[in-house]
């Protein structure tokens, strides 16, 4: 059944009906099929510029710079199908009332919102649940999240983002899940459960998933820039995760900015029509992204507004975000037979369709008085704190740094994200969004900390300077605000020799460090990967003392760690954790929970490597060979820690590598199973990954491709058997040559272990 509306309940079915209660709404007993119909006659009903107005999204709220009116004068005319950015529950209300009483066909109002990684309770960004290797991680969050989202009367969110980033230059690789397409596609999938539920109705929000297609691979690494990538590498790595969210029923997808191969994916009909609705059978509909539609003129690719709308109606784009190039152009252009009311039938059909789905025609409005309620459920930072500490990563440690005594007495803490309360939750908060108050009351490292050590221990703090910036973020600039200017001399001087007393009097050193939230996201790439301001020198200030530094990390993408990794003795990847962020680090740093995270990405030395990524080809003699080989002559080619990489407090070994099959035809099956053992003398987490590769065949195939993992929790001396599936999913690949998916004859390496380096091997043998 399609858009997943006939898969199986998951083990968030049960506790729909708890919130649909506490929300006030009533699950609709509306099957898809009765939306569908409903939706048909309905349309019979509307005229020409009803239609059209079901194709906006209007903007909720003025943005400076941006000049959104109001849309009320649209609303009363039916020429709104949709709202984006607003969360005012009382400003929704007025809104929808007056599409509800007010316009001629009481269609209600659509309203959605950027709710990425968490309504009130924020969750760790979205690489950092990448990073626990564990989609029901990103289920669990994204379904806590959709409910909040729903009872505050937000029916569709923008997310999942599934864009594949293989160059962390690219400001937008914090919101995706990194650069692989088989994990990225468990990370869509299991978003998409989270928010829709099993099947879409009262109780779920809409998914969106973004950007379509190939706006990670951006020119430069720079946000926004056009990407050139060739039908074979959109098909086997840029689009799966696509594909993937669309198998899961995910109910609406979103065109990205960019240009594709010089087509602009706003109007790019081999995208929103060839791939998306002829090969994959979508049937839900698509929204640009903001302005998108308008921009196509900013291309070169439209003559002016009216050929925009012309080029992305026809290309298969059922939406436009706040452009209003819809509005003021499509029923001209029906009018003089260029587009016909068909087109536009079967534009808008999809989008009544999921109105029906939703209940919304039954449930427009939000029950203002259990707002808070919802919003503030404690079990949602209980959540929050669990998922955080899964999603951590443990790149070093060192002489057992790690885990901390919890009689430790004397701590310094060092550097300005330790006690901000506005970067530990990372970008795209719901509340925080336009610069508003956030209601949540996040937990900084400092707070976490000291909660954790309790009255008995003493914490020393030096903040340092805040970390200045060339541009001031998007969001800064929209409201006018200028970008703090760097220390002087003397201030940096005066940071440094306090960053060295508080470390001279202290046991251990923990240093918060990285990025400002807004330093990474949309339009907030880097050309360096450098820790920004003085960071560093406070950092290298704190070790000279002789005192165990460890380095918490609090960032959007990987950063230039090459001194840290030589000279600490510990370092652990936070990302940006969320709420509870500051309790969850404690909870690691102290053993409490053991880290079991693994790099969703792989990491650079320096951002002159850029982009890397291990699923690549080999072309000539692999770099640790003698002679001619692809590398660098002044640094490594390699990353300082693999794909896959993480380690654990505990250790594990992986043996006995073996498969139910070595030799299959090229429709069978095999299965590989792998032993893994904790070795160590915690109870702690493995993720065994599978690695694949293809020795020759019609086109030359990645060194190794993950094509299975699993996260297990494994007690000391405990050995778990597991097991995946080798066949048709995981060998098939789309060649250039034969232009289609096929499983080739071929011999294949099939590895097993911790990281994208795994050294146990087994042979397959495929045969026609
Ligand atoms: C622009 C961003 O690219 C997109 O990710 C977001 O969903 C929309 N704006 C709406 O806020």
């Amino acid at each position: 059944m399609r858009n997943g509306r006939g898969r199986k309940g998951t083990w968030i079915a049960g506790s729909l009906l708890a919130l649909a209660t506490l929300a006030g709404a009533q699950t609709a007993p509306m099957t898809h099929e009765e939306a569908h119909r409903r939706a048909e006659a309905l349309l019979k009903q509307m005229t020409l510029d009803e239609k059209v107005g079901q194709m906006n999204q209007s903007a909720g709220v003025t943005i400076p710079g941006l000049g959104s009116e109001k849309p009320d004068a649209l609303i009363t005319q039916g020429k709104v199908g949709s709202i984006l950015w607003l969360i005012d529950v009382k400003e929704i209300n007025r809104l929808q009332h007056l599409a509800v009483d007010k316009s001629r066909l009481h269609i209600p109002i659509l309203f959605a919102f950027d709710v990425i990684h968490g309504y009130r309770t924020v969750f760790p960004v979205p690489l950092g649940m990448a990073s626990s290797w564990d989609p029901s991680v990103e289920e669990q969050a994204q379904h806590l999240a959709g409910q909040d989202a729903r009872a505050a009367g937000i029916e569709w969110t923008f997310t999942p983002m599934v864009d594949i980033a293989r160059d962390a230059r690219w400001g937008r690789m914090v919101e995706g899940a990194g650069e692989d397409p088989y994990l990225g596609s468990a990370m869509a999938r299991a978003q998409v459960r989270g928010f829709q539920g099993t099947s879409i109705s009262t109780d779920s929000i809409l998914a969106c998933v973004k950007h379509y297609a190939g706006y990670g691979a951006a020119d430069g690494g720079r946000d926004y820039d056009s990407s050139y990538v060739p039908e074979e590498l959109m098909r086997n790595v840029y689009l799966e995760p696509f594909h993937a969210a669309e198998q899961a029923g995910a109910a609406t997808f979103m065109s990205a900015y960019m240009d594709l191969n010089d087509v602009p994916a706003t109007g790019n009909h081999w995208l929103l029509t060839d791939v998306l609705r002829n090969e994959w059978g979508f049937k839900g509909f698509v929204v640009s992204d903001a302005f998108a539609v308008g921009s196509l003129v900013t291309h070169g690719y439209a003559s002016d507004p009216q050929d925009a709308a012309y080029k992305a109606a026809m290309a298969g784009l059922n939406m436009d975000m706040a452009s209003l190039t819809f509005t003021h152009n499509l029923a001209a252009l029906v009018q003089s037979g260029k587009v016909s009311e068909a087109q536009i039938d079967a534009a808008v059909l999809p989008i009544l369709e999921a109105k029906y789905d939703l209940g919304l025609f039954d449930h427009p409005y939000v029950d203002e008085s259990k707002v808070d309620a919802v919003l503030s459920r404690p079990e949602g930072l209980t959540l929050e704190r669990k998922l955080a500490g899964r999603s951590m990563v443990l790149l070093k440690n060192e002489h057992q740094t790690l885990p901390l005594s919890s009689s430790l007495k004397k701590v310094a803490v060092i550097g300005p994200l330790a006690d901000s309360v506005k970067d530990i939750e990372g970008g795209w908060t719901v509340e925080g969004l336009f610069g508003g108050p956030s209601k949540s009351h996040p937990v900084t490292v400092l707070a976490g900390l000291k909660t954790r050590l309790g009255a008995g221990a003493e914490v020393s703090f030096v903040p340092g300077p805040p970390l200045s910036r060339l541009y001031p973020s998007m969001f800064d600039e929209m409201s006018g605000k200028k970008p703090l200017p760097p220390p002087t001399a003397a201030e940096t001087a005066d940071w440094v020799a306090k960053a060295k007393a508080a470390a001279e009097q202290a046991d251990v050193v923990i240093a918060v460090m990285g990025e400002a939230a807004d330093m990474s996201s949309e339009a907030a790439s880097r050309a360096t990967f450098d820790l920004p301001g003085i960071q560093q020198q406070m950092l290298e200030a704190a070790a000279s003392t002789g005192k165990p530094v460890v380095l918490v990390l609090e960032n959007g993408r990987p950063l230039d760690i090459r001194w840290a990794t030589e000279h600490l003795p510990a370092i652990l990847e936070a990302w940006y954790p969320g709420t509870e962020g500051g309790n969850a680090v404690a909870d690691v740093l102290f053993g409490d929970v053991d880290p079991g995270g693994k790099l969703p990405v792989s990491w650079p030395r320096i951002a002159g490597q850029e982009p890397l990524y291990y699923n690549h080809n080999l072309t000539h003699e692999p770099e640790d060979r003698p002679g001619f080989t692809s590398r660098y002559w002044d640094i490594s080619s390699k990353p300082l820690y693999p794909f896959g990489y993480g380690l654990s407090y505990t250790s594990f070994k992986f043996a006995n590598l073996r498969l139910s099959s070595k030799s299959i035809q090229k429709s069978g099956k095999t299965e590989v199973s792998v032993d893994v053992t904790n070795t160590g003398r915690m109870a702690g987490d493995a993720v065994a990954q599978i690695y694949i590769h293809q020795r020759y065949g019609s086109a030359s195939r990645p060194v190794r491709q993950l094509k299975g993992f699993e996260r297990v929790t494994l007690q000391p001396g405990e050995t778990r058997t597991l097991t995946f599936p080798l066949g048709k999913d995981e060998l098939s690949f789309w060649s250039p040559q034969t232009k289609v998916w096929a499983v080739e004859p071929s011999t294949f390496d099939v590895w097993a272990g911790e990281d994208s380096t795994a050294s146990l091997h087994a042979e397959l043998t495929v045969t026609e």
